[in-house]
This record gives structure tokens, C-alpha cells and sequence, in this order.
């Protein structure tokens, strides 16, 4: 019987993606099954029951679900964090987990620069801003999606820094960006822009005491994970301080938090206070490609050749 291929995102990829990944799964002689944009989590529950392997993207992977999917044996996060995974649970079920990094940093990369110019035009409110060039960006963490942060920051005569406890200092010079040597210092600069996945170490850890170091103008950036940033200290800077920004496509999903964010900003939404609408820095249509057809072909190369270079470890 035909391999089962289980596209499950709850945030639905491009049309076109979406053909890509299919072309890839056909050639294969495997069945696509679609469950786009769907309401509840009962839905993937019955859906994964028929699955060999899933392709997702935020879409939370836990004991519930592998307790359906009797024939699991890959799960492939279209994209790069990949917090949503379960991994203990996958791992001790025997399934294979795996992301696409780096396929979506241009993407998200692009949608930074364009949040720090909304900001910086005063959400083009016609008032005076400011410009990018000479500014300086500092990067915690400096993975595929910072590098390319980086590259743009470069084309726009920014000066860019970075801090990554897995990366050598030397190696961040080489590509171009000075090291900083602890977190805290990455907050003299003008914009911090967060890179870090979420774990128990990043969890809260952009607190009020790394924010009011900030020098003015202070803006962070936060492409990564809503729950790095401490949200009620994030309140209490933004009361204390009326130059700070923060511009973000990971707004938190918590209303009453968005709300008092809101409220402590006191300012025109889109000046000191960006959230976008959902979480959409991989929502491009290259991106959506990048990503769902690097899944479609992992998972085929994993069936047929056994390559396993981009599981994950627990
Ligand atoms: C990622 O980790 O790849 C990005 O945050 C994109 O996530 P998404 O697939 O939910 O848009």
C-alpha cells in the first residue's frame, strides 16, 4: 500500500506550495492527504490515524497526537523552531522528527527590515523619522535567520553585532559582524533583534533589567518566539519608558497580555508597538516552497534511502 503523507497545518501554506510538495509526494508514489486551516486539534487527531509520516509547521506534535498514529514513523517541521515537537514523546515512540532550517531566513529576515522602517518612517504618519544607515543591530543568536538579517543590515550600512553561545567568537567576525561577549552586552545597542530558539534557558530570560539598559531609541526585535520575552516586564518598560519600541510577529497569545502591552505603549500602534496579525515571518510563497518541499523531500529520501541529516535530538 501507498506511503500516507499527512500535510497538517493549521496555517495553511501557499496554493502553490502546496502543488509543489504534492509533485514531490506523487513522483514518490506516495498519497498526499490535505488538512489545511483546520479549527480543532479533534480533527488532526483522527486525521494522523492513517499517516506514515506528517509534514507541519507550528502545529503541535504531543502524546496525544502519536497515541493516534499507530503508523508514524517522520514528522517534518516545515521550518525551523521546532518547539511544537514533542521530542521525548516522538523519540520514545520510535518516529522520527526533523525541521528545515535556514529555509525560511530570508523571509523572515526581509519582514524585520520591514517593521524596523514602518517604525522608523513613524508608521508613515508623515512626521520626521530617522534612517537605518549607521544604526547598530545586535543579534542574539546568529543562525540562518540572524546571518540573513545580517546580509540586509550590511546592504543598508548598519554595524551589526551578535552573541551565540554555540558559535566561536572568530567565526562571527569572519562574517562580518563584531562578537559581544555576554548577553547583556548585545542591550548597548540600538536594536536587539532575538534569534535564540525557545528552551528552558531562553524562556523569560529578555527581561526588564536587560531592556532598561537599552540606550534611547531602544527598540527589540522578535521574530522568534513570543515566550522568550517577559511579558509583564515588557508592560513595565514600556510605562517607564517612552522611546522604547518593540516590534514583533510573535505577539503574545495570551489577549489580556496583548492588551496591557497596548495599553502601556499609550502611543499609534505601529510606531512603538508592532504585532502582525498572525505569526508571519515564513508566510511568503518562497518561503512556504523552501520549506514544504524540503519536508516532501526529506521524508522521501528518509522511505527510500534512509537519510536521517537533519533529525532532531530530545
Ligand atoms: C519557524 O520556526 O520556522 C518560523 O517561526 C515559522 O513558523 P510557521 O511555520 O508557524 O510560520
Amino acid at each position: 500500500k501507498a506511503r500516507t503523507v499527512l500535510l497538517a497545518t493549521e496555517k495553511a501554506f501557499a496554493a502553490d506550495a502546496v502543488s509543489k510538495i504534492e509533485a514531490v509526494t506523487s513522483a514518490a508514489g506516495y498519497k498526499l492527504v490535505r488538512l489545511e486551516n483546520y479549527k480543532s486539534k479533534d480533527d488532526l487527531l483522527k486525521a494522523v490515524a492513517d499517516a506514515d509520516a506528517m509534514i507541519i509547521r507550528s502545529d503541535k506534535v504531543d502524546q496525544a497526537v502519536l497515541d493516534k498514529a499507530a503508523k508514524l514513523k517522520i514528522v517534518v517541521r516545515a521550518g525551523a523552531g521546532y518547539d511544537n515537537i514533542d521530542l521525548k514523546a516522538t523519540e520514545g515512540k520510535g518516529v522520527v522528527s526533523m525541521n528545515t532550517p535556514g529555509q525560511n531566513a530570508n523571509a523572515v529576515a526581509e519582514l524585520v527590515f520591514g517593521m524596523m522602517i514602518t517604525s522608523a518612517r513613524n508608521n508613515y504618519d508623515g512626521t520626521s523619522g530617522f534612517e537605518l544607515v549607521n544604526r547598530s543591530i545586535a543579534f542574539y543568536g546568529f543562525g540562518a535567520v540572524a546571518r540573513a538579517v545580517h546580509k540586509l543590515a550590511q546592504g543598508f550600512g548598519m554595524k551589526s553585532f551578535a552573541y551565540d553561545p554555540y558559535i566561536p567568537a572568530a567565526k562571527i567576525a569572519e562574517m562580518g559582524a563584531t562578537p559581544v561577549a555576554t548577553v547583556a552586552g548585545l542591550f548597548e545597542h540600538q536594536y536587539v533583534s532575538l534569534h535564540v530558539p525557545l528552551t528552558d534557558e531562553t524562556k523569560a530570560s529578555i527581561n526588564k533589567a536587560l531592556l532598561m539598559k537599552m540606550p534611547k531609541g531602544g527598540t527589540l526585535i522578535n521574530t522568534a518566539r513570543c515566550e522568550v520575552v517577559h511579558e509583564a516586564d515588557m508592560v513595565e518598560v514600556f510605562k517607564a519608558r517612552q522611546d522604547f519600541c518593540y516590534l514583533c510577529d510573535v505577539a503574545p497569545d495570551d489577549k489580556a497580555a496583548k492588551e496591557a502591552m497596548t495599553a502601556a505603549v499609550g502611543d499609534k500602534f505601529g510606531k512603538r508597538l508592532i504585532f502582525t496579525a498572525k505569526k508571519m515571518g515564513a508566510q511568503t510563497l518562497e518561503a512556504n516552497d523552501n520549506c514544504g518541499v524540503a519536508a516532501a523531500n526529506q521524508i522521501v529520501a528518509f522511505f527510500e534511502k534512509g537519510e536521517t541529516r537533519f533529525a532532531l535530538k530530545a
